[in-house]
């Protein structure tokens, strides 16, 4: 089969298309005949060296895909598979998603959302997972309550934004351009261009003074701080990501004395147990949602898995709103 590899750490040209095995399921997996494959930020991040895969998993970029079941591997205790060959699913991959076939562990795996197409499916997985579990498990957004979103216009923004509206929140977005800034507002999020203005100052005028419950902050580095400024008191912050740098200082005063929560995680390295947990929760809060078209993946564009690294060109770009996905093209289908 064809895969894209990363033939060296670097630039988006040491992506190249190369032939690997089939793979095989192994117990508890499947094997997917993929579809198309969602890309995100941090696919960029594997390539140039700085986030290897965990121990196990393909070295083959690519951590969401949708696809048809081609086989499905033994279940111990002799259980039958929820999956059947034929199946169209969606998954969340710690690997392999950019190529023609994928392992996927079983619980990974959900039936793409009633009446959407399996290239808007590919692009679910790795933003929905990872704001469910962020923004609601980890940050405990509850209905009425406000939320700032930095990076509005990314893969996770606009999941967030549109998650955190569904569930009955008031949602504010960051973003660089006025373009991004209006996309946001289209999802329904109060938009702040970053670049312009000072965002807490916004945030504070916006929320009369108070400062908003819950922050999902890509940023890191010297946000914090900033971010720290823009919660209310009890508020609650959740790091996903640190495109700011990974290291800062942190005023333990100002989180004891305003009763703060500073919180993150990321989603790759959990097992499949707690990926499952996560699964289980997103089908059934989330699907629904999806499956009404309340809310729905943005996809900027879609390209041909070989010209991955043109996809990966554009993402560093920084002009993409939404995803990016990667469509499978077979002759005959
Ligand atoms: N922890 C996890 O489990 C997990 C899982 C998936 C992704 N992530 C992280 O989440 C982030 C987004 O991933 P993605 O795939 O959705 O990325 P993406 O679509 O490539 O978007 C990256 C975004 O970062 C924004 N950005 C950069 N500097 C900013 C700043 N100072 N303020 C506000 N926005 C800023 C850019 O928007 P502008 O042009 O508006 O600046 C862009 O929208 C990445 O950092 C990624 O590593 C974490």
């Amino acid at each position: 089969m064809i895969a894209i590899e990363i033939s060296a750490f670097g630039g988006p040209e040491v992506l190249r298309p190369a032939e690997r095995p089939m793979p095989e399921p192994g117990p508890n997996e499947i094997v997917v005949r993929v579809h198309a494959a969602g890309v995100n930020r941090p696919d960029l991040k594997q390539r140039q060296g700085g986030y290897p895969p965990p121990p196990g998993a393909s070295d083959i970029p690519g951590l969401e895909l949708s696809g048809t079941v081609a086989s499905v591997g033994a279940v111990p205790g002799g259980e039958s598979s929820r999956w059947a060959e034929g199946d169209l699913v969606c998954a969340l991959v710690a690997g392999g998603g950019y190529a023609e076939y994928a392992v996927v562990p079983s619980p990974q795996a959900l039936p793409i959302p009633a009446g959407m197409d399996p290239i808007s499916a590919a692009a679910l997985p790795e933003t929905y997972f990872t704001v469910w579990t962020n923004v609601f498990r980890r940050g405990q957004l509850r209905t009425g309550e406000t939320v700032l979103v930095h990076g509005g216009t990314s893969g996770i923004g606009t999941t967030a934004i549109q998650l955190a509206r569904a569930f009955g929140a008031t949602v504010y977005a960051t973003a660089g351009s006025d373009v991004k800034c209006a996309a946001c507002e289209k999802l329904g999020a109060r938009a702040i261009n970053y670049k312009t203005d000072d965002f807490v100052a916004e945030v504070r005028a916006l929320t009369s003074g108070r400062g908003v419950d819950i922050i999902l902050d890509i940023v890191g580095g010297d946000y914090l701080a900033r971010n720290f400024d823009a919660l209310a008191d009890d508020g609650r912050l959740v790091q996903i990501g640190v495109q700011g740098g990974a290291s800062t200082t942190i005023s333990l005063a100002t989180l004891m004395h305003r009763r703060l929560t500073l919180t993150g995680s990321t989603l790759r390295r959990q097992s499949v147990a707690q990926k499952a947990e996560i699964a289980r929760e997103v089908e059934q809060h989330v699907w629904p949602l999806l499956s009404s078209g309340i809310v729905a993946p943005v996809i900027d564009r879609t390209l041909p898995l070989e010209e991955a690294a043109e996809a990966h060109r554009l993402l560093e770009s920084g002009e993409i709103i939404g995803k990016l996905v990667l469509t499978v093209e077979r002759g005959g289908g």
